[in-house]
């Protein structure tokens, strides 16, 4: 197994360039089903969460063919009606419910595994649910899997207002939307940029989606999308964990292939940590000398703080002068990594949706575990400002939506390296 030994303690200084955004592509690229003749998606960021929705659309029929690391040609002419979502691979992954949306839009029929991805307490899809339904689907669950029919053999448009501002809800409702009969009306929809990207590309496609970015998003169904050329954003969520490294290790730091008015959210915090931001077209410069000062985050749906930069703020804030109060707002158990950050020395009280944290001088480095995404992130941002070694392992969490993140990190003089290690040695069956 892979893990990463990082020494901290060294500022980082040069260039990152930020990679496509995975959670617009793991939007896209099942949306591809939808259309016609051939897509050429643009900026696909190589990590494995998007190998992975790759594979799955290669086993239900589609045509893949990776032209370079960042740019992949889907015909999705070859999918058959029935065909289902392998089981294995589509339970592994929570992006893997917009097979439902899209199989339904294409086929009017679907079948998918119930999603896994990151455990960050109840992640029900009640609303998700509740959409398909309103555009006239039947669903049930038989063996583990979604099972989702349109009860006229077709879709038809229906307003549906959402209880919660659901991401993924969001995006499933738009794809089942986008070639159903009539109008669908989304209220109380989310604005995250990855909406708003899934809504660009449908539209170029011939999709006709009014409203993404806004909280009431209106689909009028179209009978046919054709395939066309189309480039994924920026990951906000990848910039604003390189804004959180150099906050945390210090130095100077210019991100490219950004988009700066997406990380206003994060840019705002970061400023009242005691960092520079400069703002550029499509880079930012990072900025960060002397002691951090304490602030206090509560996550909230796009534009506010969010939920996918908390533990990476977190990191930040236990090295700050003071005593800081995070708030999670949006998931429901988004602190497994604090006993990590513990062992590093951090002081983190967590209580329901609260942590405070009350700042040290230094972090000390710790052999520690990534048990999600984020929080793996976590402990990478917390190892670059920390005095020693910090051994992680788990990082094949890391590894689902960074793309190459030690190479990009060693490029600003980070001492990080990638080392395969043997598995723990399991339990004897008469061990005590
Ligand atoms: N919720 C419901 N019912 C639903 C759907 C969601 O109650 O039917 C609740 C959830 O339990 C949660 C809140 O609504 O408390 C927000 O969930 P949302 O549906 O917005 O999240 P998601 O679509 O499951 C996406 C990202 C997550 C990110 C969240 C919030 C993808 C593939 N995943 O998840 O990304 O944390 O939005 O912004 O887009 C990550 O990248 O590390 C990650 C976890």
């Amino acid at each position: 197994m892979t893990q990463y030994v990082i020494n901290g303690g060294t500022p980082l200084h040069g260039t990152v360039n930020i990679s496509g955004a995975k959670n617009a592509a793991l939007a896209i690229l099942p949306a591809t089903l939808l259309v016609d003749g051939p897509c050429r998606i643009e900026n696909i960021p190589k990590v494995t969460d998007v190998t992975l929705m790759l594979e799955i659309l290669r086993d239900v029929g589609a045509s893949i063919r990776l032209l370079d690391d960042n740019t992949v040609l889907i015909d999705s002419g070859g999918v058959r009606v029935g065909s289902v979502a392998p089981y294995e691979q589509a339970r592994r992954m929570r992006a893997s419910y917009y097979l439902i949306g899209a199989f339904l839009a294409r086929f009017s029929s679907a079948q998918v595994a119930m999603p896994g991805g990151c455990n960050l307490g109840v992640r029900p899809i009640d609303q998700h649910i509740k959409g398909f339904e309103a555009l006239g689907a039947d669903i049930h669950v038989k063996a583990g899997s979604i099972h989702a029919d349109a009860r006229n053999g077709h879709l038809t448009g229906s307003p549906v207002y959402l209880d919660v501002a659901s991401v993924g809800a969001t995006i499933n409702i738009i794809l089942a939307a986008a070639m159903a009969d009539g109008l669908t009306v989304i209220e109380n929809a989310a604005r995250e940029p990855h909406v708003v990207d899934l809504a660009n590309f449908l539209n170029s496609s011939g999709a006709d989606i009014k409203g993404a970015g806004t909280d009431m998003i209106k689909i009028r169904g179209k009978k046919r999308l054709n395939g066309g050329t189309y480039a994924i954003i920026p990951d906000q969520i990848e910039a604003g964990t390189y804004m959180a490294a150099v906050t945390a290790a210090g130095g100077e730091v210019t991100l490219n292939n950004v988009i700066p008015k997406h990380l206003e959210c994060i840019t705002a915090k970061l400023t009242e940590l005691g960092v520079d931001v400069e703002e550029f077209d499509d880079s930012i410069l990072i900025k960060r000398e002397g002691r951090l000062r304490k602030a206090n985050i509560k996550t909230l749906p796009y534009p506010g703080f969010p939920t996918d930069m908390q533990p990476q703020a977190s990191a930040c804030l236990s090295c700050a002068e003071g005593i800081s109060m995070i708030t999670e707002g949006v998931a429901d158990n988004r602190y497994r990594y604090v006993d990590e950050l513990k062992r590093m020395g951090a002081r983190i009280q967590v209580d329901g949706k609260v942590a405070v944290v009350e700042g040290v001088r230094r972090l000390t480095g710790a052999p520690v575990q990534a048990c999600d995404l984020r929080a793996g992130a976590a402990l990478v941002v917390a190892a670059l400002s920390a005095q020693g070694a910090t051994e992680i392992g788990g990082v094949y969490h890391i590894e689902r939506g960074y793309e190459d993140i030690v190479g990009k990190l060693r490029g600003v003089g980070a001492d990080i390296r990638s080392e395969e290690i043997p598995e723990p040695e399991l339990l004897t069956a008469n061990a005590t």
